[in-house]
C-alpha cells in the first residue's frame, strides 16, 4: 500500500469543469466503476461530492497504465493529473464534471477493498439486514449520502432559525427518571446506587418545563429520545426530536413560530416555498371525515356515517351492531365498480388485518346495484345510502360495521390502501394540517382507567375544567399535532402551570397523591415557585426527513438505525455482557452467558 505522502487534494470529485482545462490537479476517492476500452482504462472516481472520470492511457504512460490494471471497485486512490476536455461524443451532460476527464500521471493506491457485498453504483435488491450490517458501504451509495446531507441542511436550518428567534439550545440529561410519554422505558442500572435505575428519556418534557420555570423563556434542543415500543416503518427505538418550549405564548403564537421554522427547512433543503398558515382541523372533524387524527388529505374517499340512516334496517349484521351501540360507516371508492372479485377479496383481507370482521360492498353499475347485501335493504334505505355517499354509476361503496374505533381504524387504512392501489397519491404535494381540540384523556378499557391522549402535563381547556372530575372524556385539551401527508411529524401543547390543576389531572389519570408525590413531586414543587404560562412542541426529525427525501422508511435517513427487532446488525447490539459487569450493577446473572 502507498501513502498520500506530500500529495494534497486540490479539488473534490464534483468540482472540475471546462474552466479548469490543462490544470494540474490532485484528487482522492474511491473507484466506483472501471471500464477498459481497448487499452485505455477509465475510472469513475467517487467521493461525497460526486464523480470525476480519470483516464489511464498506455501510449502516454505505460507504467501507470499497467498499475491501473490492478484497480478494483472501492479501492482508495490518490491521483495527480491534468484536466482535459472529453472528446465531443464522450461528454456526459448528466454529470457536473461530465465535460472533462483527468489524464493521470501519478497514481497512488491508498487502500484496497474486498469485493463489496452489494454494488455501490446501481440500485440492487439488497436485504435490509445486509445493508445495515455493511452500513458504511450502504452510506457510500450517493442517494444515501444525499439523504444524510439533506438531514444536515435541515438541522442547520432549524438551528439558525431558532437561534435568530431568541431560542437557547440547552442540553438535558440522558440518565434521568422515567417520564411517562406512554411507551416503555429503557432502563440503566446504577452501579453506585444498588437496586436503582435511571431511565433514558422518552423526551425532555419535564426538563424543558423546568427551564421555563428557570426563566429561559425560549428553549430548543435537537435531542435523542428513547422508547421501547413495537417498531414500524416510522418508528425507531431511539429517534431524534426538535424539541422546543416557550413562555408567555399561546397556541397561535407557537404554531406561527414553528410554521416559520418548517418553511425555512423546506426552503433550505428542497428549495420549496411553503405558504403558511397551514390548514387546521379539529380532532372531531378529522375522526369523522378520515377515521384518524393524522389524515392524508391528498385524496378523497372520506368516511360517511350511516349509523342513523341504517338504524333498524333489516340487514341483521349491521342492525345488531348498531343496536349494541356500534357504528356503520362507508367510503365511496369513486370509479371502482370494475374491481374484480379478487380485488375485493384482497381488500377484505387487508381490512381484516386491522380488525374488520368483514367488508360489505356495493358496486353501482348503470343504475343497478350489485352486491350480496342489497337484498337485505329496502328501496328507501338504499336510496338514503346512495344520497349520503353521493353514489353514481361506476362507484364502489365499502362498508365497515363494528365499534366506532374499529370502524374508524379499518376505513382509515382502507382509504390509504385504495389510494395506493389506484396511484392517487401525488408525491410532489406537501399537505400540512394542524389537528387541534384533542380530548385530554381517553378511557383505556384494558387497564380500566383514563390515560392522557398526549401526556399528563397537557393543559385542559379552561372552559372544560369543571368536567375533569365528572365527565373526563368530554374535556378538550390545548394540544396540537402537525400532520404532513398522513404522518404525525410533530406534537405539542400548552402546559399546566399551576400545582392545583396538575394535581387534579393526575388524579383523573388515576395517579394517587402518594404516587404523584413520588413520581412528579419535583414538578409539582417547581410549579409552586412562580411557573410562567408555557407551552411547546416536538418534531420527529426522522419522520420529517423521511418525507423530505421521499424515503419509504425512517431508517433511510438515520446513519445507523436499528432493525424492526431493535437490533443493530453492524455492531450486533444488543449483546451479552460479562457476568462481572452484571454483578457490579447488582443484577443477578440468572440467564446464560454467551
Ligand atoms: P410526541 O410523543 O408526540 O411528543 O413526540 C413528538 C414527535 O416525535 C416523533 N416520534 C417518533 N419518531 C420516530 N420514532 C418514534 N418511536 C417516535 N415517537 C415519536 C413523532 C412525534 O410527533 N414531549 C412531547 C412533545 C411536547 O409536548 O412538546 C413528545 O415527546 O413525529
Ligand atoms: P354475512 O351475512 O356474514 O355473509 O355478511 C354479508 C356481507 O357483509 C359480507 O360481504 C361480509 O363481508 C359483510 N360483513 C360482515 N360483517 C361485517 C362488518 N362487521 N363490517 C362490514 N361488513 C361486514
Amino acid at each position: 500500500m502507498e501513502t498520500m505522502g506530500s500529495l494534497q487534494r486540490t479539488h473534490n470529485c464534483n468540482q472540475l469543469g471546462i474552466d479548469n482545462l490543462n490544470q494540474e490537479v490532485i484528487l482522492m476517492g474511491w473507484v466506483l466503476r472501471r471500464r477498459d476500452h481497448g487499452g485505455v482504462i477509465f475510472i469513475d472516481l467517487r467521493d461525497r461530492w460526486g464523480i470525476t472520470q480519470i483516464v489511464f492511457n498506455p501510449e502516454i504512460n505505460p507504467e501507470i497504465h499497467a498499475k491501473a490494471h490492478k484497480l478494483r471497485s472501492e479501492w482508495v486512490l490518490a491521483i495527480k493529473g491534468r484536466v482535459e476536455q472529453r472528446p465531443g461524443d464522450m461528454a456526459n451532460p448528466k454529470l457536473t464534471t461530465g465535460a472533462i476527464e483527468i489524464l493521470v500521471d501519478e497514481l497512488r493506491i491508498l487502500n484496497t477493498s474486498e469485493t463489496p457485498p452489494f454494488p455501490i453504483d446501481e440500485e440492487a435488491e439488497v436485504s435490509d439486514n445486509i445493508r445495515l450490517q455493511y452500513r458504511y458501504m450502504d452510506l457510500r451509495r450517493p442517494e444515501m449520502a444525499d439523504k444524510l446531507i439533506m438531514r444536515h441542511q435541515a438541522l442547520q436550518a432549524v438551528r439558525s432559525y431558532l437561534s435568530e428567534n431568541d431560542f437557547l439550545e440547552i442540553e438535558t440529561p440522558m440518565l434521568t427518571r422515567s417520564t411517562p410519554e406512554g411507551a416503555r422505558d429503557y432502563l440503566v442500572p446504577s452501579r453506585v446506587n444498588a437496586g436503582k435505575f435511571y431511565a433514558l428519556p422518552q423526551s425532555p418534557q419535564l426538563f424543558k418545563q423546568m427551564l421555563m420555570i428557570s426563566g429561559m423563556d425560549r428553549y430548543f434542543q435537537i435531542v435523542k429520545c428513547f422508547r421501547d415500543e413495537d417498531l414500524r416503518a416510522d418508528r425507531q427505538p431511539e429517534f431524534t426530536q426538535i424539541d422546543m418550549e416557550l413562555s408567555f405564548q399561546d397556541e397561535d403564537a407557537i404554531i406561527q413560530i414553528t410554521e416559520g421554522m418548517i418553511q425555512d427547512v423546506f426552503r433550505k433543503t428542497r428549495d420549496i416555498e411553503l405558504k403558511p398558515p397551514f390548514k387546521r382541523m379539529t380532532y372531531d372533524e378529522a375522526m369523522a371525515r378520515f377515521g384518524t387524527d393524522r389524515p392524508d388529505t391528498r385524496f378523497g374517499f372520506e368516511l360517511v356515517d350511516l349509523t342513523e340512516t341504517l338504524r333498524g334496517c333489516s340487514f341483521k349484521v349491521f342492525n345488531s351492531i348498531i343496536d349494541k351501540g356500534g357504528a356503520v360507516r362507508a367510503i365511496n371508492a369513486k370509479g371502482c365498480a370494475d374491481f374484480s372479485r379478487k380485488d375485493l377479496d384482497t381488500l377484505t383481507d387487508y381490512a381484516t388485518r386491522f380488525g374488520a370482521k368483514g367488508m360489505a360492498w356495493i358496486k353501482i353499475k348503470d343504475d343497478q346495484w350489485q352486491s350480496p347485501i342489497t337484498k337485505f335493504f329496502s328501496e328507501e334505505e338504499l336510496a338514503a345510502m346512495g344520497t349520503a355517499l353521493e353514489a353514481e354509476p361506476g362507484d364502489l361503496l365499502l362498508f365497515g360495521a363494528d365499534d366506532s374505533a374499529t370502524v374508524n381504524q379499518v376505513l382509515a387504512e382502507l382509504r390509504l390502501e385504495l389510494a395506493r392501489r389506484l396511484k392517487l397519491i401525488d408525491n410532489s404535494t406537501f399537505n400540512f394540517l394542524w389537528i387541534t381540540d384533542f380530548p385530554l384523556v381517553e378511557y383505556d378499557t384494558d387497564r380500566k382507567r383514563y390515560t392522557a391522549v398526549h401526556h399528563p402535563f397537557t393543559a385542559p381547556n379552561d372552559d372544560d375544567l369543571d368536567l375533569l372530575e365528572t365527565d373526563p372524556t368530554k374535556v378538550k385539551s390545548r394540544a396540537y399535532d402537525l400532520v404532513l401527508n398522513g404522518n404525525e411529524i410533530g406534537g405539542g401543547s400548552i402546559r399546566i402551570h399551576t400545582p392545583e390543576v396538575q394535581k387534579r389531572v393526575l388524579k383523573t389519570l388515576g395517579i394517587g397523591q402518594e404516587e404523584a408525590q413520588d413520581k412528579f413531586g419535583f414538578l409539582i414543587q417547581a410549579l409552586t415557585y412562580g411557573a410562567p404560562p408555557h407551552g411547546g412542541i416536538a418534531f420527529g426529525v426522522d419522520r420529517l426527513l423521511m418525507i423530505l427525501t421521499g424515503s419509504e422508511s425512517i431508517r433511510d435517513v438515520i446513519a445507523f438505525p436499528k432493525t424492526q427487532k431493535a437490533t443493530c446488525p453492524l455492531t450486533e447490539a444488543p449483546a451479552t455482557v460479562a457476568r462481572k459487569q452484571l454483578t457490579e450493577l447488582h443484577l443477578r446473572p440468572d440467564w446464560k452467558e454467551a
